[in-house]
């Protein structure tokens, strides 16, 4: 890995594209909190992973993005074996600390969680003592009392995650935090793209909707873009300024132009929970001007795929036959979040890299 610096990150990306050897993981446990069996030939390159939280996808390299998309590619196999439950987590004790609703992310944690067989707390702020007026601060802080060695959270301010990790012993990991980051949501569609496409370098892929109100918009873009896609956003002006092409994103307001040449087209759900102002006339209007549609999908690439974070709007930004047609992965995007946390999971518990599951 240590030689990987002087490489760029399309030329790892090629390297690594590579299937790695599926891992054989029903042979005994060491006891070392690491996967064992036998070692796969050729040895996979060795990947490294060495932070403690997993607070944004901004401050991660490119590196460190394939190493947890090639973690999740063995926990994905370890899935489709009929025991899919691995000891990793055992003795662990994992908050699910979610102050906003959600039920992809909230449910996926929990599951692969289970499958990493850490105890389990799942905190719900209606029924706490948030509710009493009870700090944020305090709340983690009694949690972590509790011995609790990692906090999922997700929060409506932004940079909630990062201020726990400085006020907190545990390992924290974002699961969305205000309009800032979606981490795991961003890795979970990268590996769908790659595992779909074969790789990322070179793809155009269209990010459509509100990106002004979506951490998903955010943290796909730093991650596609550290692995060389071109990224465009698209929507209506009011809610894709151009100031995100300083941070690497193409910007039109062009929807026909947007998805012509794209190989995948990402729609993003109006967030009105987010929106302090009305920020174009009506649904209606934003259906016709920017909703994928029969139409406007008979004119992209045959092969473009369809992605969506959800909840999706059906209707509104997508319709529903097209949500659900052959080119939609929206629920592949699902099945790939449990794998992807897993593997976030056991890195921040102190794994390295797929080579240690093949160890
Ligand atoms: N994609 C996503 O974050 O969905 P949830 O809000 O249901 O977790």
């Amino acid at each position: 890995m240590k030689s990987s610096s002087r490489k760029n990150s399309h030329e790892w990306e090629a390297e690594r594209l590579e299937p790695p050897p599926v891992p054989d993981l029903s042979g005994p446990w060491r006891g070392t909190g690491r996967f064992s069996f036998s070692p796969p030939t050729p040895p996979l390159p060795a990947m490294s992973w060495n932070r403690k939280h997993l607070l944004d996808i901004e401050s991660l390299t490119a590196d460190e993005i394939l190493t947890v998309l090639d973690t999740a590619r063995a926990f994905k196999a370890v899935g489709e074996r009929a025991i899919k439950k691995v000891p990793a987590l055992r003795g662990k004790t994992v908050v699910n600390l979610f102050i906003e609703p959600s039920t992809r992310t909230r449910i996926s944690f929990q599951l692969s969680e289970q499958r990493l067989s850490a105890d389990i707390i799942n905190f719900t702020a209606e029924a706490s003592s948030l509710k009493k007026g009870e700090t944020l601060k305090d709340t983690a802080r009694n949690l972590e009392a509790l011995n609790a060695d990692f906090i999922v959270i997700r929060h409506s301010a932004s940079g909630a995650p990062h201020f726990l990790a400085r006020v907190l012993n545990a390992s924290i990991i974002n699961a969305g935090d205000g309009a800032h980051e979606h981490p795991t949501q961003a890795l979970l569609d990268t590996f769908t793209i790659r595992e779909k496409k074969g790789r990322i370098a070179g793809l155009n892929i269209t990010i459509l909707g509100d990106v002004l109100y979506s951490r998903v918009a955010r943290s796909d873009l730093w991650a596609l873009t550290k692995l060389g896609a071109k990224v465009t956003f698209c929507g209506p002006s009011t809610l894709v300024p151009r100031e995100f092409e300083q941070m690497g994103a193409r910007v039109t307001h062009d929807v026909e132009e947007a998805i012509r040449d794209a190989d995948i087209i990402n729609l993003l759900r109006i967030q009105h929970e987010r929106q302090r102002k009305t920020m174009f006339p009506s649904l209606g209007e934003y259906t016709s001007l920017f909703g994928l549609n029969k139409d406007r999908l008979a004119r992209t690439k045959p092969d473009a795929l369809i992605m969506h974070p959800g909840p999706i709007n059906r209707g509104v930004e997508i319709d529903s036959e097209i949500a659900d047609c052959p080119r939609s992965v929206i629920l592949e995007q699902v099945t790939n979040g449990l794998a992807v946390r897993m593997a976030v999971l056991f890195l921040v518990n102190g794994g390295k890299g797929p080579q240690e599951i093949s160890a």
